[in-house]
């Protein structure tokens, strides 16, 4: 297998099936370090920069109280607006990069524009972490929900992943590359004008993933191992911040997981998964049903952004 030490994390395109298993090996290893809350020295010679291009809650956070946990130093940027790259000067990628590869070992981007973490790859020294590039990718959040997946259930060959949102979504495409090294099989639910491109689906059907399209969550939500859900209400991912509009809609009930359909129509076991922040698709009264995992998945944000930062730093073969 090869190493991740001073690896890129752009796309789950590019990992094989004995590296995610790698990957979840070194996660369960340090995940008893964020349990018991402590703080250890693994990675005390190390710094992490996030340079963020677009809002986000826990994916900078996780990735900063992962870089704690491991006893390393941290620094970044949380809006552009602060910097260069968003005033006057539109300062570009490369020569931003070639400023911060200076200040850290470890580069984690989140970007409006698809590829921007791959073009600053380009530019870098040091590891970059796609951190969510656009609509394109976000592979640190799909890691954690397999991660939670394989902690859950037990494994991911042979479970049904019912994905419900927006297709054009990041999270969704790195969902898609990743299933394609397992044997599980994906049922995609979206309104008409977020399905996924054909481009996706035929990338996918090359590498041998069984998958089907619904346009009604109530139709198959009985074949469901996983119900992994996004937003249809939400801000345009090219862009780099987008205020709440008055009239924002609501998610109609062909794209929405409730109480009520969950007693009637889900699988006893079926566990449900959302990277978060939700809108009305996942109704607050859904939390105390022995279904949702949303939470555990939220704090296994910082066990998987832990394992990356340990694996890309050489820290842990
Ligand atoms: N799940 C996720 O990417 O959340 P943030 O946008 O808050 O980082």
């Amino acid at each position: 297998m090869r190493s991740f030490a001073g690896r890129d994390i752009l796309s789950l395109k590019e990992l094989e099936r004995n590296e995610f298993f790698h990957i979840f090996d070194v996660a369960a290893e340090l995940e008893p370090i964020a349990t018991d809350r402590q703080n250890v020295d693994l990675l005390s010679d190390k710094t992490l920069l996030t340079a963020f291009y677009q809002p986000s809650t826990r994916t900078r956070l996780a990735h900063e109280a992962a870089m704690h946990r491991l006893g390393g130093h941290v620094l970044g940027f949380a809006d552009p607006k602060m910097t260069r790259a968003g005033d006057f000067y539109q300062e570009s990628i490369k020569d931003t990069v070639h400023m911060l590869e200076y200040y850290a070992d470890v580069i984690v981007m989140r970007h409006f524009q698809q590829g921007a973490p791959h073009e600053a790859a380009k530019w870098s020294s040091v590891p970059v972490i796609n951190a969510g590039d656009g609509w394109g990718e976000h592979p640190t959040q799909v890691l954690t929900d397999l991660y939670t997946v394989l902690r859950e259930v037990g494994t991911i060959d042979g479970l049904t992943f019912l994905a419900i949102g927006d297709h054009r979504m990041r999270t969704m495409h790195s969902l898609g590359y990743a299933l394609t090294q397992f044997d599980s099989e994906m049922i995609m639910v979206s309104p008409p004008e977020m399905v996924p491109t054909d481009e996706f689906k035929a990338e996918l059907d090359a590498k041998n993933l069984r998958f089907k399209e619904a346009g009604d969550v109530r139709d198959v939500i009985g074949e469901a191992d996983v119900i992994y859900m996004e937003p249809v209400v939400q801000p345009d991912y090219t862009r780099s911040r987008q205020e709440k509009a008055d009239d924002y809609g609501l998610t109609a009930p062909e794209y929405k997981v409730t109480r009520d359909l969950l007693k009637t129509k889900a699988r006893r076991d079926a566990i449900i998964l959302h990277s978060l922040p939700r809108m009305d698709e996942l109704p607050a009264d859904v939390d105390d049903t022995h279904h949702a995992r949303y939470w555990q998945e939220a704090f296994n944000g910082v066990v998987m952004r832990m394992a990356l930062l340990a694996l890309v730093l050489g820290a842990m073969e």
